[in-house]
């Protein structure tokens, strides 16, 4: 992982450094105090690539691309929008309703996981990096500005900080209903820039023909990716491109089990 270290923001109140010591300890990182410091300057001093910012209510991860926070972001239009009757290509993809099973494999800012809880009632996500995985892990617990249904779909996310393919190894055979992955997309897609600040964090290994096996072998019912329009990775790992969404620039393609 990327060296990193754990601050706080600015005079931080005593529970404020009390959970940085916390979090650096649980991530095997330094805690160091921020004083009167920018954020170049901490960088420079302790030669780290990446800050852990505890705030009052929040964290954050301050990288070279920007600084990355958890927010629902479309998660919170997405579950009006289903609310009042209109369909999700996420959803129609994972053909899932409530009491399904979901393991989300990529969980980044958690927006996909969030709209898979608000219809199924409960989800695993797994995030293979320690800072992505802890920022987005304690908004979703913690982030009080939305409404209920969309607070209490957060709730119920369960976070995992690990790798797809060791926990896949672990999971019974038809222990999910889906699994569900939305990996780095193999060709940046550069005009999405709100994800910009998780692309110097995020694991960008391409998902493997075992992997996809292994998950094939864990969902009862399918296993979904979403990849860029006209992606090659469809083809490469098996699977079926499904119809609609011909102006996005994204497309959900499956593999049924039998
Ligand atoms: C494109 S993002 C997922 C975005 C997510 N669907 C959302 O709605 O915000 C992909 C995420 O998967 C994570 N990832 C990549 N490889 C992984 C692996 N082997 N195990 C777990 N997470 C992984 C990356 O670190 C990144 O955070």
């Amino acid at each position: 992982m990327n060296n990193f270290i754990v601050t706080t923001i600015r005079k931080p109140t005593e529970a404020v450094e009390m959970l940085a010591k916390e979090i650096a300890l649980k991530l095997g990182g330094n805690f160091v105090a921020r004083e009167d410091l920018s954020f170049d300057a901490l960088k420079t001093i302790h030669g780290a690539e990446n800050i852990l910012l505890v705030k009052k209510n929040s964290l954050s991860v301050v990288t070279s691309e920007g600084e990355l926070f958890f927010h629902p972001n479309t998660a919170h239009l997405r579950i009006k929008n289903l609310r009042g009757g209109e369909s999700d290509r996420l959803i129609d993809a994972l053909k899932i309703s409530s009491g399904s099973k979901v393991l989300d494999c990529t969980l980044g800012l958690g927006s996909d996981a969030i709209v898979e809880s608000f219809v199924a009632g409960k989800v695993v996500a797994l995030e293979v990096n320690p800072l992505i995985a802890e920022v987005v892990s304690h908004g979703l617990k913690n982030f009080t500005d939305d409404s209920p249904h969309i607070l209490q779909a957060m709730r119920r996310v369960e976070v995992i900080n690990v790798d797809y393919g060791e926990f896949l190894k672990t999971c019974a055979d038809n222990s999910f209903d889906v699994v569900y992955f939305d990996p780095m997309f193999r060709h940046a897609v550069k005009k999405s820039s709100g994800i910009n600040p998780i692309r110097p964090l995020a694991d960008n290994r391409p998902l493997t023909k075992e992997i996809v096996a292994e998950a094939c072998r864990v969902a009862k019912n399918r296993v979904v990716m979403k990849e860029h329009n006209g992606s090659s990775e469809f083809k490469r790992l098996g699977f079926e491109i499904l119809d609609g969404g011909n102006y996005s620039s994204v497309a959900f393609g499956v593999i049924d089990k039998a």
